[in-house]
């Protein structure tokens, strides 16, 4: 369990207050307008996403971690080329479907922060999008086992999360409930108590 700026010790109410917390923090990014003024593809922008969402729950809100992680076999950067990653990914290309989602899977490869990267990764993504492309994605229309298996492969071959993604993209690239979608964290995460946007 992560040390937390709530005084929480119990890991289920963490994970509850972190869930609505955060969510509030979303709909405040989204409704002040604060998205689009941020750098779309680059790390400062993944950064400030980050900080925003978790500022009021951990201290490494939009810090880059300084501890090695991994989820299920796989090892994302080690902190010793973490940098140097987050730089060469912010030179990567995102004018096409493909260099976009090519970029997310960097990104997620890079897992820069201690906790909360799927989130923030998530909405960072949109943002390309919806700047390169006009479109975002419906993740309501992505299944949560599918998504999961195809960033697991990812790291090795991206054909999965790329036919997932495009068949999820929207021209809807104003909507709040379609952004909101992205990070119901119930959606991809197992096991908590899910908040709609009005009990927040
Ligand atoms: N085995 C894996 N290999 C590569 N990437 C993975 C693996 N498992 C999960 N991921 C990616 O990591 C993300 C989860 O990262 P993290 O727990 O830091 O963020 P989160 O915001 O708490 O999670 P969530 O995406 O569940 O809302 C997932 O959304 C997925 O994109
Ligand atoms: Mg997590």
């Amino acid at each position: 369990m992560l040390e937390n700026k709530l005084g929480i010790l119990n890991s289920a109410d963490l994970a509850r207050e972190e869930e609505r917390i955060s969510k509030k923090k979303a709909i405040e990014l989204f409704e002040s307008g604060m998205l689009n003024n941020l750098d779309a593809g680059k790390f400062s922008s993944l950064q400030a996403i980050h900080k925003y969402l978790f500022e009021d729950i951990y201290d490494f809100a939009g810090e880059i971690r300084t501890v090695n992680i991994s989820k299920g076999n796989f090892r994302f950067a080690p902190v010793m080329y973490l940098e140097a990653a987050l730089g060469n990914i912010d030179k990567m290309p995102q004018s096409t479907f493909d260099e976009i989602v090519e970029k997310y899977v960097e990104m997620n490869i890079a897992h820069p922060f201690r906790e909360g990267n799927g989130r923030s990764t998530r909405i960072w993504l949109d943002l390309i999008f919806k700047k390169e492309l006009r479109k975002v994605v419906d993740w309501s229309k992505v299944d949560k086992e599918d998504y999961l298996l195809a960033m697991e492969r990812s790291p090795i071959r991206d054909t999965e999360i790329k036919h997932i993604i495009k068949k999820a993209l929207t021209e809807d690239i104003n909507s709040r409930e379609v952004y909101m979608k992205g990070i119901d964290h119930s959606y991809y995460y197992e096991g908590y108590t899910t908040f709609k946007a009005e009990d927040l």
